[in-house]
């Protein structure tokens, strides 16, 4: 059975400090959703909250139509899985995988069955006789889902459970980890601080800062259109540039400047109700903002830079450089030979500019998503709509898996 998770306006406080405060969030039945933010905003505990490992100071959480405050974690049928993996040290794969059902008196045959169907969906079929020790880490991490799978909860939580990996395990257990979910679709609320593990492997993201939740929407939409300078700067690798601007509107016409430059406003963006004349705070993806020479034609913005620094990656380089006072990072074509205090021109698309009130950081700009349509606004609603259908590929239901049994306590 595919449950939906709601929390709904939750708060937890420990002491004076509030980690998380008036969370209203729904995780839609069979949907990966990814939390992510800085360490320390409030995500483990907004994990263990749900998991029943803690209480909420105030508010609800449901698990389908049941509420469950009050239920404790043995009864929740969640399986949650950590960054350090809990396996019994003195086991077997085989037997880790087991435990849980025998711990629950299920029959010798169906545990059998169960185990070799689990270690075959993670490749762990040929590892059955090893203990823990003689795996390596993404093995062991393999072997710590398995434990959750096998259990079939109706929903999975993940803490992290990537942190401990090398970085080449890391991408191929992301991939793994989305196939499995493709696979069985249990609703998973996963908890990263990786921006990058939370644009690839999320249905919908949601991001949080100092225990408040800041916006949730698929990637897509919160790369394009944050909600704020917080998701605009937290999303994205370069960081989103932002410099001071000013708006101005002459006959009409809307106009930004900054950097030394004026830019109108396309007739396609809307500027919200709370858009006013003066100054606001200009965001500027590294990728929007062009090496003249390498730039397409609706790059129709030039301007004048200074640089400072080259870091070549290979494929691209990053080039950071100042103009107006200002330092912004742009990304550059591989060998561009651009050098530290040489004059450049970069080229800037007035399309891909971002808006943001100058004081309170929230957007001013409503641009129109990729195919035209207005965009969903989900920032602070408690519910939010069914994933788009573009990305149906990915939610496809669940195939009958025909195993029981769901009471072990989370481990
Ligand atoms: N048991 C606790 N007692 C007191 N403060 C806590 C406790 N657990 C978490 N906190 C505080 O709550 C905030 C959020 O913590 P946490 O949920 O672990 O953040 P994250 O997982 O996002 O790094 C932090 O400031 C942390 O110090
Ligand atoms: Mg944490």
């Amino acid at each position: 059975m595919l449950s939906e998770v709601r929390f709904e306006g939750v708060h937890k406080i420990f002491g004076t400090e509030t980690a998380v405060e008036d969370l209203n969030l729904t995780v839609n039945a069979g949907e990966f959703l990814v939390l992510v933010g800085p360490s320390g905003c409030g995500k483990t505990t907004t994990l263990r909250m749900l998991a029943g490992l803690e209480r909420p100071s105030y508010g609800r959480i449901l698990i389908g139509d049941r509420l469950v405050n009050n239920v404790s974690p043995r009864f929740r049928d969640v399986a949650m899985v950590f960054q350090s993996y809990a396996l019994y040290p003195h086991m077997n794969v085989y037997d880790n995988l087991a435990f849980g059902m025998r711990a629950r008196g299920a029959a010798g045959g169906l545990i059998a069955q169960q185990v070799k169907e689990t270690a075959a969906v993670l490749g762990l079929g040929h590892l059955m006789k090893r203990r823990p020790s003689e795996l390596s880490g993404g093995q062991r991490q393999r072997v710590a889902l398995g434990r959750a799978l096998i259990r079939q909860p109706q929903v999975f939580l993940m803490d992290e459970p990537l942190s401990n990996l090398d970085a080449g395990l890391r991408v191929q257990m992301r991939a793994e980890l989305s196939r499995l979910h493709e696979r069985f679709r249990v609703t998973t609320l996963y908890v990263t601080h990786d921006q990058v593990e939370a644009m690839t492997m999320g249905d919908r993201i949601a991001v949080m800062n100092s225990g408040r939740l800041q916006q949730v929407d698929a990637p897509e939409t919160l790369y394009d259109n944050p909600a704020n300078t917080f998701v605009a700067g937290f999303i994205g690798s370069p960081r989103m540039n932002f410099v001071p601007g000013r708006l101005t509107t002459a006959q009409g016409a809307t106009a930004v400047e900054f950097l030394g430059v004026k830019a109108p406003l396309s007739s396609r963006a809307k500027l919200t109700a709370d858009a006013a004349e003066g100054e606001v705070m200009v965001g500027l993806r590294p990728e929007d903002l062009m090496w003249r020479r390498a730039a397409a034609p609706e790059s129709t913005l030039t301007i004048s830079a200074e640089v400072d620094v080259v870091e070549p990656m290979g494929h691209e380089a990053y080039v950071t450089a100042v103009c107006a006072g200002e330092t912004v990072t742009s990304r550059f074509p591989p060998r561009s030979g651009v050098r530290t205090r040489e004059r450049i021109e970069l080229a800037l698309n007035p399309a891909r500019l971002h808006l943001f009130d100058a004081h309170s950081g929230t957007t001013i700009l409503q641009r129109p998503a990729a195919g035209g349509a207005e965009l969903p606004r989900s920032v602070g609603e408690a519910r939010i709509d069914e994933p788009a259908e573009g990305r149906s590929e990915r939610h496809r239901q669940p195939q009958s898996r025909g195993m029981q049994s769901r009471t072990e306590e989370i481990s």
